[in-house]
């Protein structure tokens, strides 16, 4: 299934050099998402003596990961709701996370003025509920209005879209964009401001003691290593608190005076639904995501084809043009983890499906405690914060599940098939000489086998058929068919196997 997202199929390619050679630096940034390329446009901007020397590493192209596979909304409230924050930290705290947030839109709308055109609109959120789920709405209008956020009772929603059954949210001045021409913009500007980017160049080995990470075909040693890569890489201690979901996307051509018109959209039911249009190429779309699952657990494909049918249910039966996923990991306690953590490097992770914004406030409150001048929300923010009374139930949960996936032996599918019986397009884990090995047939009869254990602490991998990939449901490290890594926090990719099939030939049985 091609899942190149509506966002990455309409902005304009990237082509920056792949790291050679060894280089030092002040400041060395993994990950080239909205967070890295925001910190490495604050940084190379510095107009001192002496700007730190900035130099960000991307292991596939800039904004591929995840920021370039999201909605492109931008909001101060939190898709799980500022209730919950205000239910577990109080008014207070829940106040100050609207703040920072608006402010990181703010930051985002006054860059945007520095740029190309990015497709940067200011809109209302709008959130509603079918009768079950309405006491949500109920309370999160009450939470916005303790937190001093612009937020009104609407009465109606426009039709096509589900119908309220109760209150219905209107949260003013938020925003959307397109978030890969955002960063392709961004990482630009950086560059040439000095910012020394490098894409196709994966880390494979971080020395935290040296301060040095080492690719393919080059290192970088830095004062400061900052990762920027939506969860840190190798093992640190957040990956026990964060449980990680995927969310999926789709998009269809819709017209262009068609409803709702300009606003984010969250329908809140059994199905979550989170709607929005875009105009792109002189075309017009409309956008649905939701159906959040479990990495490494869930059908993927089921999820895919449920979140269709809702659509086609209230939008009817267009061809969709795009479809397209993303990885989400939550804190514990309802708050990302941003800044400095055992390991001396910077961490910005524990965003759930709000990585856009909060995305923006890691990379400015990083950069502020790098030029300086940390600030008081830093410190409510700190991954070192360990908080059971707040997330205790969540940290417990989700180590039962690591613990379970550890033992359990994930050989549920046809582990008796031969490998040389496995159709083009099929995947199983297959005992084959004695040995577990996760295999693949590609389409064009390409045979690909390799180790289930996770090569980061030792989870089995599960495939996920709609992004053709070997998932981990421990702490969502993904896997290509021949081992390397896509994302999340394994360093080392699942080990090739030779085996007598593989030897035998490559060609997909009739
Ligand atoms: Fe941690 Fe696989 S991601 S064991």
């Amino acid at each position: 299934m091609n899942t190149l997202s509506l966002w990455r199929g309409t902005a304009a390619p990237t082509g920056y050099a792949m790291l050679s050679g060894d280089v030092t630096c002040d400041v060395l940034i993994v990950g080239g998402g909205i967070t890295g390329v925001t910190l490495a446009d604050l940084l190379a901007e510095q107009k001192t003596a002496n700007p730190p020397k900035v130099v960000l590493l991307e292991a596939d192209a800039i904004g591929t990961g995840t920021t370039g596979n999201s909605t492109g909304n931008l909001y101060e409230t939190l898709s799980s709701g500022l209730r919950e924050i205000h239910a577990k930290w109080g008014a207070e705290v829940a106040r100050q996370v609207a703040d920072e947030r608006r402010t990181a839109v703010n930051f985002i709308e006054e860059r945007c003025r520095l740029l190309p055109d990015v497709g940067f609109r200011r809109c209302d959120l709008v959130e509603w509920a079918d009768r079950a789920h309405n006491d949500a709405i109920r309370k999160e209008i009450e939470a916005l209005t303790a937190a001093g956020c612009a937020v009104d009772r609407g009465t109606t929603i426009p039709a096509p879209l589900p119908p309220a059954e109760g209150d219905v949210l209107v949260l003013r001045n938020q925003a959307q964009f397109q978030p890969q021409a955002y960063v392709v913009a961004l990482a630009a500007r950086a560059a040439q401001a000095g910012a020394s980017i490098h894409e196709h160049s994966r880390v494979l080995e971080i020395d935290h003691k040296a301060r040095r990470a080492v690719t393919a075909a080059g290192s970088v040693t830095a004062r400061e290593i900052v990762m920027a890569t939506h969860t840190p890489k190798g093992v640190h201690l957040v990956h026990t608190e964060m449980p990680v979901h995927r969310e999926y996307a789709i998009a269809f051509e819709w017209a262009p005076d068609g409803p709702p018109g300009p606003g984010t959209f969250w329908w809140k039911a059994a199905e979550h639904l989170s709607i929005r249009t875009l105009q792109a190429g002189g075309r017009h779309y409309l956008v649905c995501a939701g159906q959040e699952h479990k990495v490494g657990i869930h059908n993927a494909t089921a999820g895919m084809i449920a979140l269709e049918n809702l659509a086609r249910k209230y939008f009817g039966d267009r061809p969709v043009t795009h479809r397209w996923s993303a990885q989400n990991y939550r804190g514990a306690d309802a708050l990302p983890y941003i800044g400095r953590n055992h390991s001396d490097c910077f961490i910005a992770t524990g965003f759930a499906t709000d990585g856009l914004t909060w995305g923006t406030v890691a990379a400015r409150l990083i950069a502020a405690e790098l030029l300086g001048h940390k600030s008081a929300f830093a410190d409510l923010v700190k991954p070192g914060r360990l908080s059971p009374v707040k997330g205790g139930k969540n940290i417990l949960q989700e180590n039962a599940l690591v613990v379970t996936q550890l033992v359990k032996d994930y050989l549920t599918q046809r582990q008796n098939e031969k490998l040389s019986e496995l159709k083009a397009g099929d995947s199983a884990i297959v005992d084959a000489e004695g040995e577990t090995v996760a295999a693949y047939r590609a389409p064009d009869g390409e045979l690909f086998a390799v180790s289930p254990v996770c090569t980061h602490v030792g989870c089995k991998v599960h495939w996920n058929s709609v992004e053709t990939s070997w998932d981990c449901p421990c702490h969502g490290s993904r896997f290509r068919p021949d081992g390397t890594v896509i994302e999340g926090p394994a360093l080392a990719p699942l080990k090739r196997k030779h085996t007598p099939d593989l030897a035998g030939g490559g060609s997909a049985p009739a």
